[in-house]
């Protein structure tokens, strides 16, 4: 999902995008930015153009000052010619009706649709931004906003109608209600002998980010709330980085009772819970869900059946990792889990800044 093509003539603009692309990379995840596509030896360079447009999201037309009459070797006008990539791919974007925003460069301007091959005159109605020179960082930030509110990453919140809300409420219930009849469950005896709750997560089931961490601690168990001990307070910590509460996202765990003595969840208990968090993902059907710790991602990771299960967190952490999900397609992102933080303070660093890539998100 999301991503941003480049489109612009190398001996037009190359120093403006080599910038832009530095400043777009410092905001938004690297894997989005297509700048140039590769074109393998021998592939039909119509379609390779076709499939990275139509792959992408917003599309970024730099006009610089010789962008309408820069020339071939023969004096002609290379975007009359009909094998010209920049008119190709912004030919490509228009039939995909892909958003287009020209980002006018060293004095670049839109140019009149008359002075156009007709396949690609409609952009010129398309509102451009600027990038100047002496405000270059700041025109640049402008244009990273404009693009978030454009990427069709889905909101936190607000996503679907009340009463389909009230529904995937309702349908929470019943997970939980499933839970606390389990008697079978390998946890059962624990939660009963502790006086313990399940907890089966909190948050909006309207959210499009779902953590998922291991299982409840003793503070949790004692009040039924996901990560309102020492790790809560790193996570709201976190949350608020990125301008998140609690309410916007929906926060839950591998294991929805509490292991005794603070233990990793064994296999047994994992393979119990599995089927009550696939149905609070199903229910959410969030578009991004986030890992918290190498329980949740490896299982996130062998659900998804991604390429990258077996990796490690401390590969992962941090990566965008695109799947599918019967619903639609999802990001998984694996971050440290906040209690590491606790521990070894300076992953605490790691973590917000794994953190800013949710923003992309919101
Ligand atoms: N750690 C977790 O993984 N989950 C909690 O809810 C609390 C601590």
């Amino acid at each position: 999902m999301s991503r941003i093509f480049i489109n612009y003539r190398r001996q037009d603009s190359e120093g403006y995008v080599g910038r832009l692309y530095d400043h777009l990379t410092q905001h938004l995840e690297k894997d989005l930015i297509f700048l140039d596509v590769e074109i393998k030896p021998g592939a039909d360079f119509v379609e390779a153009i076709e499939s990275a447009v139509q792959s992408c999201d917003v599309f970024l037309l730099v006009i610089g000052p010789s962008w309408l009459n820069a020339a071939d070797e023969q004096g002609r006008r290379r975007i009359d010619l009909e094998n010209d990539f920049v008119r190709l791919e912004i030919a490509t974007a228009l039939k995909h009706n892909k958003v287009i925003i020209p980002v006018l460069v060293g004095r670049g301007q839109i140019p009149s649709a008359n002075d156009l091959p007709e396949d690609i005159r409609a952009f010129v109605r398309r509102n451009a931004v600027e990038l100047s020179h002496n405000r270059f960082a700041y025109d640049a930030g402008r244009l990273v906003e404009a693009i978030k509110t454009m990427m069709p990453a889905r909101g936190a919140k607000g996503r679907v109608a009340p009463d389909v809300l009230s529904e995937k409420q309702a349908r929470i219930k019943s997970v939980r209600d499933d839970l606390v009849n389990a008697t079978n469950s390998p946890l059962y005896q624990v939660r009963v002998n502790n006086r313990y709750f399940p907890v089966i997560g909190e948050g909006s089931a309207d959210a499009n980010i779902m953590f998922i961490g291991e299982a409840p601690g003793k503070t949790e168990a004692e009040t039924g709330k996901p990560f309102c001990g020492p790790s809560g307070e790193v996570l709201d910590d976190m949350l608020r980085s990125i301008n998140l509460k609690r309410e916007d996202v929906f926060v839950t765990n591998l294991l929805l009772d509490r292991p005794p003595e603070k233990r990793e969840p064994t296999p047994e208990e994992l393979a119990f819970y599995m089927p009550f968090v696939d149905r609070l993902i199903d229910i959410i059907q969030p578009g991004v869900i986030v890992a918290l710790g190498r329980f949740a991602m490896d299982y996130l990771l062998r659900k998804l059946d991604a390429p990258e299960k077996g990796g490690t967190i401390t590969k992962l952490h941090g990566k965008l990792i695109k799947a599918k999900l019967p619903y639609g397609d999802i990001h998984l992102v694996p971050l440290y889990h906040p209690a590491v933080t606790l521990y070894n303070p300076s992953q605490k660093e790691t973590l917000r800044q794994d953190f800013q890539k949710l923003k992309l998100f919101i």
